[in-house]
Parts: structure tokens; sequence; C-alpha cells
């Protein structure tokens, strides 16, 4: 037997229970997905519905047929561990697992590199691109060893939440790109290739470099930021209220941004289905303005039409049960600005951003001109190529992978964390290059994933059935 061909002897028969409902299963664990690993976070799990080891069938699928579903764990682009069913430890979807497995699907977990990990000798490891590097060598191990575990290696469908959320766009929207090659070849990946079927994103945080426009082009004029400090360092991750006001020289800040997101909106050409231009003029009205107003409308309208009080929130106007006006500022003022700015390249090098496009050596750097040119520290700039390579966009705009064809974004109408118009351009993107999109704004949820986990599958069900 070769390195990285997996061997069926790993499987172990498991149980575990779900609100009341016992799920029968085998799981393969801790096995590295590459063969020269620079960290033990290189490795997976695979969990395989009993019914496939016995000849049988669930939910209409086989040994052969089942879906491979591919949560990841990673949240403020930290390490993301590999996860397994009753898993009790932060970061953990162990529900989403299980629900999985019980929907007849093959869920292979692969812990992901972080910008925290260091080495022995104290160099950084998990700088970007490892995240997304590992995703892909964890694919490529899948695909290798096709026939060798029960599921579909063409119908390989990753999922995850705001970072995790980015790194699945970012994995559908980028296989087998060559950028990544280089690392690939260096960890020993599999040889196999590493596009995939369909993407599941949460939130997804991406789009990094266009960011803090995209916050300020949402929240200009509204000054007044709360949100809470997240602190790591000790065994459970700690949470508390911050919160201030924009500075005069932040306030100026933000006009400039603002004023930048409009001349690079209209850089994207997008187009709305009907085929009309997608536009900002100077002050930020436009096309696309409406497009993220007549969005959030109909994420009202449906919630409406469960009979929620939709006027928890600012702007709207409703005549006869129908969602007829929203004044989408005042509806910005309502949901409430989160991050001060700029919101993602902090001038002092703090934000999990700056952290993630820091190198072996390099905590953390500035990503744009803008916050370089502003930095209140003594700070390197990424490189350019670097970021705009971890940035499923990039891949959307230029032909130089296999995207991924269908796509399923959430992104929660209550959430702060970044501006509606990062979602929306890259669902715009993605209806412009052909590929099948579900998108809505599920109303009042904040930034957060997995809500929705019958209507995710059923999606997938419909997909693959
Ligand atoms: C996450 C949230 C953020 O607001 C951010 O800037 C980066 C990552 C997260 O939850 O993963």
């Amino acid at each position: 037997m070769t390195q990285l061909e997996f061997d069926t002897a790993q499987f172990q028969p498991q149980l575990v229970t779900l609100d009341g409902q016992t799920v029968r299963y085998q799981a393969a664990c801790d096995i590295p997905y590459v063969a020269q690993p620079v960290d033990d976070i290189q490795q997976l799990n695979i969990f395989v519905p009993a019914a496939y080891f016995e000849g049988g069938t669930l939910n209409g699928y086989t040994a052969a047929t089942a879906p491979i579903f591919m949560p990841n764990t990673v949240g403020g682009y930290m390490p993301g561990p590999r996860d397994y069913p009753g898993n009790q430890q932060q970061p953990t979807n162990s529900k989403t697992l299980i629900q999985a497995l019980r929907r007849g699907y093959v869920v292979v977990s692969a812990g992901l590199r972080g910008w925290s990990q260091q080495n022995a000798a104290g160099d950084f490891i998990g700088k970007a691109p490892a995240f997304i590097v590992d995703m892909k060598a964890a694919i490529r191990y899948v695909k290798a060893n096709q026939g060798r575990f029960p599921g579909n290696t063409d119908r390989i469908i990753t999922n995850g939440t705001s970072a995790g959320g980015a790194t699945s766009a970012l994995v559908g929207a980028s296989g087998n790109a060559k950028f990544f090659e280089p690392a690939l070849a260096k960890l020993g990946a599999a040889q196999a290739t590493d596009d995939i079927f369909a993407v599941s994103a949460y939130c997804p945080i991406h789009n990094l470099e266009h960011a803090d426009m995209a916050y300020e082009w949402e929240f200009n004029g509204i000054n007044d930021w709360h949100r809470y400090k997240m602190d790591f360092s000790g065994a459970q991750p700690k949470f508390t209220p911050w919160a201030g006001t924009l500075t005069a020289a932040q306030q100026a800040q933000s006009a400039v941004l603002k004023a930048q997101f409009a001349t690079y909106l209209n850089s994207l050409q997008l187009t709305d289905t009907a085929g009309a231009q997608l536009t900002l003029d100077a002050d930020g009205n436009g096309s696309f303005r409406e497009l993220v107003r007549q969005t959030v409308m109909a994420s009202a309208q449906t919630a409406l039409d469960q009979g929620v009080d939709i006027h928890k929130y600012a702007g709207f106007e409703v005549n006869a049960g129908r969602v007829t006006d929203l004044d989408l500022t005042a509806y910005f003022v309502s949901i409430t600005r989160m991050k001060a700015v700029p919101a993602f390249d902090e001038l002092d090098l703090s934000s999990p951003e700056t952290k993630l496009f820091g190198d072996a050596q390099t905590p953390a750097k500035h990503f744009t001109t803008f916050a370089s040119e502003h930095s209140t520290v003594p700070a390197k700039l990424a490189s350019y190529e670097l970021v705009t390579n971890v940035n499923p966009v990039t891949y959307l705009l230029h032909d130089q992978s296999t995207r991924a064809k269908h796509w399923r974004v959430r992104h929660g109408a209550a959430d702060r964390d970044t501006s509606f118009a990062i979602p929306l351009i890259l669902v715009t993107l993605l209806q412009n290059r052909g590929l099948d999109v579900d998108f809505t704004l599920p109303w009042d949820t904040p930034h957060s994933g997995d809500y929705d986990l019958g209507e995710l599958f059923t999606w997938i069900d419909q997909l693959c059935q």
C-alpha cells in the first residue's frame, strides 16, 4: 500500500444519539491527508452511514452514489481542527455532521491550518494561503481514494461559515488553479484534482481587499459601533462587549473608502438577471444599491408571509401584506455598525485578516494600499498576488480554474460582520458566469451558519438524488 492510500481496515463502527434518535455509522479517524505534513492538524476523519457497509440504501443513496459532504470548522481564519459526531469542544459542527449522516451523506472533516499556529522554532505555519492549500489537499486525498471508501467523488459539497464560508467559496471557485500547485507539491498532496461539485457558504468573509470599501459604502454616516472583543488565549474563547464612536479621522477615511467602492464595483461589469448593468455613482447610489435594497425587501417579504413583525427593523413600508418600499439607509442604521474604520485591514494590525496575511516570521501585515498608507504601526504590505489568489472573486473574473457548478450562499439580513455588497458581488458574478446559484438574506439572522440544515440538505438532494 502506498502512502496516502486509504486502508478500509481503519473503519470502526460507532453510535451517536441526537434528539433521541440513534445514528449508526463507521468512522476512520486521524488520517494524514498529505505525505509531508507540517502539523498534526493536517489529518481528516471519514464518517459513513452504516447502511453502506451492509449493501443498503439511505435516502435513496447507495455506497456508490452518496454525496460527500465536507464541512470545515474554520472561524476567524483560526485553525479549524477535524471534527467528529458528539464532539463537545469548540470549534465543532457536531450536529451538522450527525444530521448529514442521517441524511445519507458520507462526511469528511479535514483539519485546516490557521494564522495563530507556530512550530517549535516559533515560525508561523498557518498564514495564508495555508487554510485553502490544506482544504485542497484534503479534497485531493478524497478524490485520489475514489472507490476505497463509500461516496461519490463527483459529488463533493463543501460547507462552512464566515471565514469557513470563505474557505468553502474559495475552494469552489479555484478548482485546480495553478497558484496553489507549488504549496501542494511541497506538502506531498495526493495526485488528484481538487475541483468540487457544489458549495455551501454561510456569510463568507471574503473579498478581503475590497471589504473595507464595501463596509463604508454600507455604514458611512453611522459613527457608533459595537461588537464583542474575542479572547482566544484561554481554553474557551471569551467575548466581552466593546463599543466606540468613529474619530474625525476615521469619519474622513470612511468617505474615502466609500468613494473607492463605487470605482471598484463599476470595474466588475456586473449585470442583473435581465442583462442590465449594475453600477454605482460617486455618491454610492445606482442600480447595484437598488439590487441590495430589493434583496433586503425580498427577505422582509418572506418573513412577513410567515407572520413575523418586520418592524423590528426600520425603513419598511407595508401595504396590504406587501413590502412596498424600503429606506435602505434607515435599515442600515437599525442593524447598526459593528466595526470601526477600516473594518478589516485595521491600521494597528489587530484584526484577524491582518494576521492571516502575515508570513512565517511576520505576525501580521496590511493587505490594502489604503491601510498600508495610513498604518499606525510599522508594517509590511502582503503580496498582491497572494491576496488576490485567496479571493474567490478573482477566479470568477479570470478563467484560470475549474469552478463548482452549484452554489448555495446564505448571509443573514442582520449580519454586520461584512457589507451585504460582498455576498451580492459573489452571487451576481456566479450568475453572470452561468453557474447555478441559490441565494437569500435570511430575515433577522445574525452572523452564523447551518441554521437551515433541512433546506440545505433538500438543495443537495435535488442536485444529487
Ligand atoms: C470571522 C468574523 C469576522 O467578523 C471577521 O472579520 C473574520 C472572520 C469569522 O467569524 O470567521
